[in-house]
């Protein structure tokens, strides 16, 4: 078969390798969010109101606009606002999760052959794209300095569990522009922090110089890691001339999102929002705090990692140059999995590094899987 040359540059995830199940395993490879902390009663209430009475369905089925429904743009103009980002529903459009507005961001504003400035390790969904679009990856102190995108996820990073600075953010709006490019600021962790301090965003940085309507950042949000990711609820924001082209662009690829979904989001945010962020936050403070206890005690020196403030991901750098595939194969034997770091970065970089997920699994496993993982490592030392 003779595939387009961008269906053939399209490459399978790195962590879907890694999520081979079997019954007992212990699992640090995903990104989910704990489905204990999704609103089950609440969503029902509001799709029961949504789809009885008064012609309240007709319209829940019906067509609705392609840049998303008003009412939920603005309870998103809220969110944002509460993030220092003043904005109207003309800056923000409503998309299939993050994912699809990165895709169509970049898209957007990078031809093949172009390049997006990135630090490494980079997530793999953003590294998927860029390749799809056959864009090259180059770091931010790489000689050529005429980027097309600059991609950064500044609170939480995933991999990584890093936050940046406040003058690396500044110094990132600066730079986009400079180069006349377009800065994509991924943020669906934001909101899950778990001890410090809140730094400004780049789009809160960028808007706050001027106006929204002059900045070249284009920020991403997401309901996937607070609410749920099935609804596959998430925003562009950004100036509104390009939300208006974004939102063209969203039209030829599926017209809009699912009506029915947003009027269930926008109901859910309008009241609900707030108390499921901070159970989330309370539920994932505790197991971040459980695998690191487990890390300290279990793993030791056979590597090293930093505490992050927030969102899902511990990234830990074996020591003495483990072969983290290596690793990934002896440690599912066991029954313990995890995303080698090399999903996460181009030409094989990051092979000794592995990224722990806390989100989803049963931090009363940690310790167990901590210990099934240290084995896994040292049953490699020795041979
Ligand atoms: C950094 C980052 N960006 C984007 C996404 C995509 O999320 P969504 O479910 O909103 O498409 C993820 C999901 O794991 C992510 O970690």
């Amino acid at each position: 078969m003779q595939y387009s040359q961008i269906a053939r540059r399209t490459r399978p995830s790195g962590i879907r390798a890694a999520q081979t199940e079997r019954p007992d395993m212990i699992s640090f490879s995903k990104g989910h969010p704990d489905p204990s902390l999704f609103q089950v009663p609440r969503l029902q209430g509001i799709l029961d109101a949504l789809l009885s009475g008064n012609g309240a369905a007709e319209a829940s089925l019906q067509y609705s606009t392609g840049a998303g429904i008003e009412p939920l743009r603005r309870e998103i103009c809220r969110i944002m606002q509460e993030r220092g980002v003043g904005c109207g529903p003309e800056n923000i459009l409503i998309t299939n999760g993050s994912q699809q507005g990165l895709f169509m961001s970049a898209m957007a504003f990078a031809d093949p052959g172009q390049h997006v400035m990135a630090r490494q390790p980079v997530y793999t969904g953003a590294l998927q794209v860029f390749q799809t679009l056959g864009l090259s990856v180059v770091e931010p102190d790489a000689a050529d300095a005429s980027p097309a995108l600059l991609y950064e996820i500044p609170n939480f990073h995933n991999p990584t569990g890093a936050c940046l600075d406040l003058a690396a953010r500044t110094a990132l709006v600066d730079q986009v522009h400079r180069a006349g490019a377009i800065l994509i600021e991924d943020d669906p962790y934001g909101l899950l922090r778990y001890e410090g301090e809140d730094l400004p965003g780049l789009l809160a940085i960028d808007a706050g110089r001027d106006s929204i309507e002059t900045a070249r950042t284009l920020y991403l949000g997401s309901l996937s890691k607070t609410v749920a990711p099935g609804l596959r609820i998430g925003w562009v924001v950004g100036p509104a001339a390009i939300i208006s082209h974004l939102t063209d662009l969203k039209y030829v690829q599926d017209i809009q999102s699912g009506t029915l979904v947003q009027q269930l989001a926008a109901g859910f945010l309008k009241d609900d929002f707030n108390g499921a962020t901070e159970a989330a936050r309370s539920v994932y403070r505790d197991r971040r705090d459980a695998l690191l206890a487990a890390l300290d005690t279990r793993f030791g020196a056979r590597g090293g990692w930093i505490r992050p403030e927030g969102g899902f991901f511990i990234w830990v750098e074996l020591d003495g140059g483990i072969d983290a595939a290596a690793l990934l194969r002896r440690a599912m034997e066991k029954g313990v999995n995890f995303v080698p770091g090399s999903a996460f970065g181009t030409g094989g970089r990051f092979a000794s590094h592995i990224r722990l997920g806390f989100s989803h699994s049963d931090p009363a496993d940690f310790d167990r899987g901590i210990a099934r993982l240290a084995e896994a490592h040292d049953d490699l030392i020795v041979g």
